[in-house]
């Protein structure tokens, strides 16, 4: 067909030229990828590739979906991802005759717990290669660590499946990396390396990777400590090494990787103080250290224009002040910091990040003023809960966006500020075990707070008053759960239109007269936890 349009192209060059950027498919290459849609077993109604590749001599099997050929019709890219594949493959698979491949991405199907093909190391062009989800399992294969020009290597997996995970004993990490000298990007998470022992920090230097940019390998069974070697990789842009028991403190080279953009050493048992200078680096935008109890450390000073954007502490033993140069960093979406040791104020320039949407400062031991966050448009979780000798001066800022409001286990006096009332798309509202005190109607909640499902008020030093009119009750916010323990209700509320209703507490309460029967079918029979009512009978 394109030959024959040829023919009226007057320049004949330029057409020369569009044939060679189109790369028509070989007739040899289309037979391979035919028989390759018949090896591999797919599900035809969840894929959209493979299962729309057809047998017409006449396309041109360059176009198909997934199929990318180099300008002489070889197939030299082929994306299968997500393709509904289910079954193994072995050595014989056609696959492997597709020999020009410098790009392979098999990633998220089901190979069925079946090992890697050792002919995956004939692909000498090979510079990408993606296996990651794809249920691949057992001892992967010592040929992978003669492809030479891999740039990209992701044989990681979202999950660990215990022994039947991947992994690396022989060859180990050291052997397979040997000899990738190009590459840049390595996901291995939930790989098990267990059996290489402390040393995989050398073994990783040792292989000459100056190219490294992405070292990923969450939850890998390694162990520590961390060693200075690895500082050798400079490259380095992505270090995520979660869930490994590092059991060491974190060195002071990793302030030296110029180019760090995110770093997770979230539960690692790290120990020691975690050097200030890395969250000083200009660079980073991703930070989480999250579950490291015995991890001490502070907060610096932060640059005028630092790129953090999320800041995750949480269950480490950071202490001190949150600096006001908190309020530098323009990109911030994402504080967490709960359960750690800091004190001090909770700095007003909080209110300065116009991009926070997550704020997660409970049980410190802050002190002062809440910023008021008129800044803050983006703003949907607060959680400022359980924070020691809290002052209660909350007042209320336009947080149109705010869905989760956590303020329990506080100190808070006064009564509900009306503007809660304003906040349109809440929909979780805890203000438990405080001080508040004065009356609060449920006619509050109708209408307005109509996204509310989860509310507590309990522990409270509140009256909460019922409307008599049993309509109007009737159009309260349909709650998942409705905590309000001790909060001198003396009428049963009028719950026969909560549908959804799971948990509800109304223990402690005045509540005079017998309970409803219709109580018995709220919430269709979902309803899971009830506590025990105290009633006064007269
Ligand atoms: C093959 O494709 C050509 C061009 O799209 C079409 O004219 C022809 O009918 C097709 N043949 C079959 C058997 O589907
Ligand atoms: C997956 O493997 C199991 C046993 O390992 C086997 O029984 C089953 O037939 C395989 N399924 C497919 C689709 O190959
Ligand atoms: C695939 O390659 C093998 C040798 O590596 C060869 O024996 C076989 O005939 C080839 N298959 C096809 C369909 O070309
Ligand atoms: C790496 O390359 C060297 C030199 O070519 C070779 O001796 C060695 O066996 C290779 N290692 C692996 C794991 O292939
Ligand atoms: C990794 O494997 C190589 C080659 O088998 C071996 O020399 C080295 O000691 C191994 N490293 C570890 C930590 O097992
Ligand atoms: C950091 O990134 C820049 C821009 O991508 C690059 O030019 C530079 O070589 C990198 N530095 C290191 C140490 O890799
Ligand atoms: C955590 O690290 C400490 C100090 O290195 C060690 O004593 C402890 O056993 C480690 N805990 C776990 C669960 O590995
Ligand atoms: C918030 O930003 C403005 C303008 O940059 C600045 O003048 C003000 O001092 C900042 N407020 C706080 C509390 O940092
Ligand atoms: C309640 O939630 C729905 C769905 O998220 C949203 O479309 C609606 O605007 C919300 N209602 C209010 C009052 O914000
Ligand atoms: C509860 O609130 C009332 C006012 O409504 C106040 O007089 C009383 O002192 C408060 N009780 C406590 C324990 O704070
Ligand atoms: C209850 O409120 C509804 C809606 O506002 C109103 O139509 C109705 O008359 C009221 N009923 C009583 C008994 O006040
Ligand atoms: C509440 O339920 C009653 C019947 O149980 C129904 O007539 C009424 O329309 C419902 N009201 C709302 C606001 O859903």
């Amino acid at each position: 067909m394109r030959t024959h349009l040829c023919f009226y192209f007057f320049f004949i060059p330029f057409c020369l030229f569009l044939l060679n950027v189109s790369g028509q498919c070989r007739d040899d290459q289309r037979s391979l990828l035919i028989q390759l849609k018949d090896s591999f077993p797919f599900a035809s109604a969840i894929s959209n590739k493979l299962a729309s590749w057809s047998t017409n001599v006449t396309t041109d099997c360059c176009i198909w979906g997934g199929v990318t050929c180099s300008s002489i019709g070889q197939v030299i890219g082929l994306d299968l991802n997500s393709e509904a594949i289910l079954g193994g493959i072995d050595d014989s698979n056609v696959l492997f005759n597709l020999t020009n491949l410098q790009s392979l991405n098999l990633a998220a199907n089901n190979f069925n717990f079946t090992q890697i093909p050792s002919r995956f190391g004939s692909f000498t062009s090979l510079s990408h290669l993606n296996l990651s989800n794809s249920g691949f399992s057992g001892q992967i294969p010592g040929e992978l660590s003669q492809l030479t020009s891999l740039q990209t290597l992701d044989l990681s997996s979202l999950f660990s499946y215990g022994n039947r995970s991947l992994k690396l004993e022989t060859p180990n990490l050291t052997t397979l990396v040997q000899n990738l000298t190009r590459l840049r990007y390595l996901y291995l998470d939930n790989v098990n390396i267990s059996s290489q022992k402390f040393d995989w920090c050398q073994g990783l230097s040792s292989s000459s990777l100056p190219n490294l940019e992405v070292l990923s390998l969450s939850n890998c069974q390694l162990s520590g400590p961390l060693d200075d070697s690895l500082g050798e990789l400079q490259s380095l842009s992505i270090i995520r090494l979660a869930l490994n028991k590092l059991s060491s403190p974190v060195l002071d080279f990793f302030a030296n990787f110029k180019n760090l953009t995110v770093l997770n050493l979230a539960s690692c048992n790290l120990t020691g103080t975690f050097p200030k200078k890395v969250l000083q680096l200009e660079s980073l935008q991703i930070i989480d250290l999250s579950v490291n109890t015995n991890l001490y450390g502070s907060l610096p000073d932060f640059p005028m224009n630092g790129s953090l954007q999320s800041l995750v502490l949480s269950n480490t033993n950071f202490s001190g002040e949150i600096p006001q140069s908190i309020g530098n960093l323009k990109n911030l979406y994402r504080i967490e910091l709960h359960t750690t040791n800091f004190s001090g104020e909770i700095p007003q320039s909080m209110g300065n990040l116009t991009q926070l949407s997550y704020l997660d400062l409970s049980s410190n031991k802050f002190v002062g003023e809440i910023p008021s966050f008129k800044l803050c448009k983006n703003l949907s979780h607060i959680d400022l809960s359980r924070i020691e000798g809290f002052l209660p001066k909350f007042s209320n800022p336009s947080l149109i966006s705010l869905d989760t409001l956590d303020l329990s286990g506080n100190k808070l006096e006064g009564e509900v500020p009306k503007s809660f009332f304003e906040l349109r798309k809440l929909r979780v509202l805890l203000l438990s075990s405080n001080n508040l005190s004065g009356t609060v109607r449920t006619i509050d909640f109708q209408d307005r707070l109509s996204n509310l499902t989860i509310l507590d008020l309990s522990f409270n030093n509140f009256t909460i008053t019922t409307s008599v009119n049993l309509t109007l009750e009737s159009r309260l916010p349909k709650f998942s759960s409705l905590k309000l323990a001790s909060c001198n209700l003396k009428k049963f509320l009028n719950l026969r239109n909560q549908t959804r209703l799971i948990n509800l507490d109304l223990s402690d309460n005045k509540i005079e007269g017998e309970i409803p029967k219709w109580i018995w079918k709220v919430g269709n029979g979902s309803l899971s936890y009830m506590k025990p009512f105290y009633f006064t009978r007269y």
